[in-house]
Formats: structure tokens, sequence, C-alpha cells
């Protein structure tokens, strides 16, 4: 047994199943306590959100946080964001054109004030409606030379983010910041915006059981051996996978 970065999603992949949590907590602060095993929660969500779900459910203490569909990284307790990476994710991003551009869209409707960040702007769009609006709306991004990525997440979720940013590429910045190699590292997820996670990448991953069409899709079309999908829903899949990769 040796230390590993451990990189998860939160909402239907850490959280979901109270019974596997608690046990799978359990692993995991052993293994802290014992090899100096890091625990990094990245999520959708903003400080807000990420604060209300610490009142909701039993999370140990992370070591590190990947806020808003990766960007934001927190380091070290602290309250404020890493000024480095909102720095590179500044260069070239025009976040009121992206709002103006998307006012086009009747179909999209914005996410709550806390969900639209410096480095995210966030809506609601159907699935039936989705199929027509993404390829327009990036059309009409590219256009205007936004230079930005849309990702779709749940059937439900569109998140309007600099190229330069999402859950893959901060952890890439950790794993370098930690200097932690790529076999030691996993990241766990189960929708859209967590498939930045797993594609192209050295990292193990961990797809859960009740994992969302959309990644599912995705995984079937682009196998790896790296990746691994577990049977297991939410926590009591991470625990199925870490145990597939040797981690635990
Ligand atoms: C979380 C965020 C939301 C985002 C979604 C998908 O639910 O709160 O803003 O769109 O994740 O990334
Ligand atoms: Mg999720």
């Amino acid at each position: 047994m040796t230390d590993f970065l451990l990189v998860t999603d939160l909402d239907n992949t850490l959280v979901g199943d109270d019974e596997a949590l608690a046990e799978l907590n359990d692993y995991l602060s052993h293994h802290r306590q014992q090899f100096g095993t890091k625990i990094v929660y990245s999520t959708g969500r903003s400080q807000a959100l990420y604060h209300q779900l610490t009142t909701e459910k039993t999370l140990l203490q992370p070591d590190f946080l990947i806020l808003s569909v990766g960007t934001e990284i927190y380091l070290t307790h602290s309250d404020t964001p890493d000024p480095n990476w909102a720095n590179a994710l500044s260069q070239n991003w025009d976040r009121d054109l992206v709002v103006a551009t998307a006012a086009h869209f009747a179909d999209l409707t914005p996410q709550p004030d806390t969900e639209q960040r410096p480095f995210k702007v966030s809506y609601f769009l159907t699935e039936t409606a989705a199929v027509e609006v993404l390829p327009q709306l990036e059309h009409l991004l590219q256009e205007r030379g936004l230079d930005v990525q849309l990702i779709y997440s749940g059937s439900i979720d569109l998140d309007i983010l600099p190229r330069r940013a999402n859950k893959g590429m901060a952890m890439s910045f950790l794993r370098d910041y930690l200097e932690i190699a790529p076999d030691h590292t996993v990241a766990c997820g189960d929708s859209g915006n967590d498939l930045s996670m797993f594609a192209n990448r050295d990292e193990r991953g961990i797809i859960v059981g009740n994992a969302m069409p959309e990644l599912l899709h995705w995984h079937q079309l682009n196998p790896s051996p790296h990746r691994y999908l577990a049977k297991g829903h939410c926590a009591a899949g991470i625990l199925e996978g870490l145990k597939y990769f040797g981690f635990l």
C-alpha cells in the first residue's frame, strides 16, 4: 500500500448512498492517516452550494477543493481560489460577451446567481432543445472569437467555461503542484462534466455504476485499460474501483 491522489466528483459519485459513503470514508481516513493519501473533491458546485452539501452529508475534510467545474482551485484550506489558476483563465476570456451571446437563445434558462462564477456561465437546457441549441450556440461563440468550451451534464446543465479550464485540467494542475505521478492518481465521476478527467489521460479512472448515459456512451466508444466501470453505485462503486486498481 502506498499513498495516492484521489480526485472525486461529489453529486451521484461520492454522495448518493449514505451507507456506502460512511464505509468509504472509513477506508479513506485510515489510508490518509497511514500513508498520506490526498483527498480532493472536484465538483460543479460553487463554494456556496458546496458548503450547503457539507451541512447535509458527512464528508471528510478534503485536502484540496476544485469547485465550479475546474475553474476554481482551493489549496491548503484557503477560502480564496488560487490566483495563479485564475490568472491563467482570465487570458482571452470575455465573460460579458459570453452572456450576451447566450442571450440570443430563448431555451437557455440562467442557473441561480450563486452558480454564475467569474469563469463559469451556467444555464439549464432541456435535452430536446440541446440538440439544436448546442451546435448553434457553439457556432455563434466561435464567430465572435470566444475561446470557450461547452459542457453539458445530466441532460440539463450547460456550463460555458474558458477553453483552458475543466475538471481534467484542474486535476493536472494539482498533480503537478503535488508532484504525484499519473499512476498514483485516480479520478471518479458520473456525468458529462467529469469526462475531461477520463479523456486521453494516463491517470486511473473510475466511472460509478449509476453514471449518466452521456458518460457511459462515451466510455463505451473510448475504452481504456486505465478506466474501470464499476458495478456498484456512488461510493460503493468508488470503493470497488479503488480495490480493482490496488489502491486499497
Ligand atoms: C453543479 C453546479 C451547476 C453545474 C452542474 C454541472 O450542479 O451547481 O452550476 O451546471 O454542476 O456542471
Ligand atoms: Mg456528479
